[in-house]
């Protein structure tokens, strides 16, 4: 199949969407990398501090679940700017950060100008999520006796099932070759993106304005639908966690005092599944 990254730039600008919020969290680095951006980007976007408590629950809650899985690989797709990656390999961790080209051109500005000393096990390359080839870059940073933790918060929201497909098989193909597991958000139901409007009634048309890509039909019915979506290509949902699970670390909630109960139901509906390739019968 042919992709074009000119399709999905669009999508880029909301990387600065969910990097404002985590101003209002205690995650390291992240104050420095949204001045970066207030400094050198012009995108036109509309910023919400209401949005702290869902962007850092997802946050920390893929940390608790890449962290209890003891697997020190890891591919973050889309990975924007988070300074995750920056984190876990300063930990040890090998990172690999995918992003377009344009995100990680700002991204490697971004932490020169934050570290002097960039981890040499953190990379971060460009590619895109739907093209195979992309992902075979991988194989010259990871040991291939190890498994991988693919991450990605904030990428299938923005594609069509059919685009989403592309995607998974391209996880599930990495994942066939080192062994390991999938860990992400990114199975918005519907229910979730409900609550989402309810706290933050101008969220999503706000974003429509960014991105003609955030659409209601592009969202799961519900997890029977997200197991039998990711069950066709080939993946178990091991765990389903909810995002409220993380309230007690959340510090925007405890610190900042971003909630109410329109806030705490959308943390109650909004999920990270953890995904590995289904074992054959006879295994
Ligand atoms: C909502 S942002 C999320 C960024 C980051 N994960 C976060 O949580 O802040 C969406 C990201 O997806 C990236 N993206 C969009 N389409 C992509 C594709 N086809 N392949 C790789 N990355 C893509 C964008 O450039 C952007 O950085």
């Amino acid at each position: 199949m042919n992709v074009n990254d000119k399709d999905y730039e669009e999508i880029s600008s909301t990387a600065i969407v969910t990097s404002y919020p985590r101003t209002f969290t205690d995650i390291p680095y992240e104050k420095e990398i949204y001045n970066w951006l207030n400094n050198h980007c012009e995108e036109d976007v509309t910023l919400n501090k209401t949005l702290a408590p869902e962007i850092e629950a997802r946050y920390k809650l893929t940390n608790k679940l890449l962290e209890s899985s003891n697997i020190k690989q890891v591919l973050e797709l889309a990975s924007g700017y988070s300074s995750r990656g920056l984190i876990y390999s300063n930990k040890g961790y090998n990172y690999i950060e995918m992003d377009l080209e344009k995100v990680v051109n700002n991204k490697l500005d971004i932490i020169k100008s934050i570290t002097p000393k960039v981890p040499k096990t953190l990379n971060i390359i460009s590619g895109n999520a739907l093209r195979d080839t992309d992902f075979k870059q991988c194989d010259k940073y990871f040991d291939k006796n190890k498994p991988v933790a693919v991450i990605n918060e904030g990428l299938l929201r923005y594609l069509t099932f059919e685009e989403k497909k592309i995607v998974s098989k391209n996880v599930y193909n990495l994942l066939s070759t080192y062994g390991g597991i999938w860990i992400t958000c990114d199975v918005t139901p519907k229910k979730f993106i409900k609550s989402q409007n309810n706290a933050m009634p101008d969220f999503n048309k706000n974003l429509n304005k960014v991105t003609t890509r955030n659409n209601l039909n592009d969202r799961f019915e519900d997890i029977n639908h997200i197991k039998q979506f990711f069950g066709d290509i080939g993946f178990e949902v091991k765990e389903i966690h909810n995002f409220i699970e993380m309230k007690q670390n959340l510090y925007s909630i405890n610190h900042y005092s971003i909630v109410n109960e329109h806030i705490e139901q959308s943390l109650e509906d909004a999920i990270v599944v953890v995904m590995q390739i289904r074992m054959k019968e006879n295994e």
